[in-house]
């Protein structure tokens, strides 16, 4: 690959993305970076305010659906590297209203397909197109101890899951039909600081916090496999580089909590650094209606990853919550903002609406 490098990052305002950005930025200062982002609810540049600055770095205002503007946008920046991390993330939201989510995950990933093709004319020597997926797309595991790993069928059972399914599909396509030098890695939930207070982490702690109910789905039986969100940014950065062409690599901690004992991990490490009593809150937990398809368990084998190019978490879980719980506590106005709206119309101001 080239020392210099013109790397598109989409969705590089949100959660994942936004520390993806900052590790590329800081890491590489002859790489000049371009974060693209409609800035939709999720996306938030107050995430981001430690390196806007930095000389290496471009924020771009723009939907990946807008095909016309992503051919401006490679043409403009010389781009030669993607990292496509922009989406509509959230479950729940999915179940409201899915055409948002086919819309942008299926064909803004598709738009942006059809611009790298377009601009790199089969010019591919040193090009890539990296799309982040997730392990959704794998359907749901039993409580058997079996695992997901990068040959398991696709089952999605949401809209998003379905949604990232079929853009998983538009990229492998673009590479057997086209040759577009495409990595693909699902990976599993994340959590750490900057996450959207409507993913179950931050909702919880900032519930706790204001002692509002907790509301969790069903019997919180199901079970998540939970990574830290600098750890899948680090994996990025290892797979961007040296991941093998149209390859497959499956991201995750072989960390699984069910629900309801993740939160009363949460429960405890909230009273705990609140100075109230360990488990005093427990009493918020509210058990609500399911979520519609609610996928059972998931579980990531990822040693496809660290056996071909070495990488695993470098942090426990215990510490990485700790770490998290403690930001969101010590960023109380950063979660003000976003869960009252402000950043959007702060940002609306500097950038507009295009
Ligand atoms: P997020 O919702 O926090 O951020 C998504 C970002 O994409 C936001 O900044 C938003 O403004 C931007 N965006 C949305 N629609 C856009 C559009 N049409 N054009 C340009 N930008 C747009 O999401 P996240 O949790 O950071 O997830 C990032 C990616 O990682 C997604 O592709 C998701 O499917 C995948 N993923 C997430 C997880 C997880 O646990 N959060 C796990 C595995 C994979
Ligand atoms: O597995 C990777 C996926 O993880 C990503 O692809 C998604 O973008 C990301 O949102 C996440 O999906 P989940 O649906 O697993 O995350 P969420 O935080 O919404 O929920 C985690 C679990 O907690 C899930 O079993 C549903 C449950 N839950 C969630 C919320 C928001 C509750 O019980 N109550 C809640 O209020």
């Amino acid at each position: 690959m080239p020392n210099k490098r013109n790397i598109l990052i989409t969705g590089g305002a949100g959660f994942i993305g936004s520390h993806v950005v900052r590790l590329f930025v800081t890491k590489y200062p002859e790489y000049r970076i371009v974060n693209l982002d409609k800035l939709t609810y999720a996306g938030n540049l107050a995430n981001l305010k430690d390196v806007e600055q930095a000389e290496n770095y471009t924020f771009v205002k723009a939907d990946i659906c807008d095909f016309e503007r992503m051919l401006e946008v490679f043409r403009d920046y010389r781009i030669d590297g993607v990292i496509h991390l922009a989406a509509e993330s959230h479950v729940d939201r999915s179940i409201k209203d899915p055409f948002t989510f086919a819309r942008t995950n299926v064909m803004g990933t598709l738009s942006l397909l059809q611009a790298a093709k377009m601009s790199w004319e089969g010019a591919y020597e040193g090009k890539r197109f990296y799309h982040i997926s997730t392990d959704e797309v794998y359907g749901a595991l039993d409580f058997d101890g079996t695992f997901f790993t990068e040959t398991t069928k696709y089952d999605p059972h949401s809209p998003y899951s379905a949604s990232k399914a079929s853009s998983d599909h538009f990229v492998r396509a673009f590479h057997d039909t086209f040759g577009l030098p495409v990595v693909v890695t699902n990976c599993s939930n994340n959590y750490g600081p900057y996450q959207f207070p409507e993913k179950l982490i931050p909702l919880f702690i900032n519930n706790i916090r204001h002692n509002k109910p907790l509301p969790v789905y069903g019997k919180g039986e199901n079970v998540r496999d939970w990574l830290y969100v600098v750890d899948h940014a680090r994996a990025i950065d290892v797979i961007f580089h040296q991941g093998k062409v149209a390859d497959t690599y499956n991201i995750g901690g072989f960390n699984e909590w069910k629900n309801i004992d993740l939160i009363k991990v949460l429960i405890r490490t909230v009273d705990r650094l609140l100075g109230r009593p360990e488990g005093a809150s427990e009493h918020l937990i509210t058990y609500v209606t399911d979520r519609a398809g609610h996928d059972l368990r998931y579980a990531i084998d990822s040693t496809k990853l660290k056996k071909e190019l070495g990488w695993e978490p470098s942090l426990q879980f215990e510490e990485g919550i700790e770490k998290t719980v403690k930001w969101y506590l010590d960023n109380q106005t950063w979660l003000d903002n976003v869960t009252s709206g402000d950043y959007q119309s702060y940002y609306e101001k500097m950038y507009g609406s295009r």
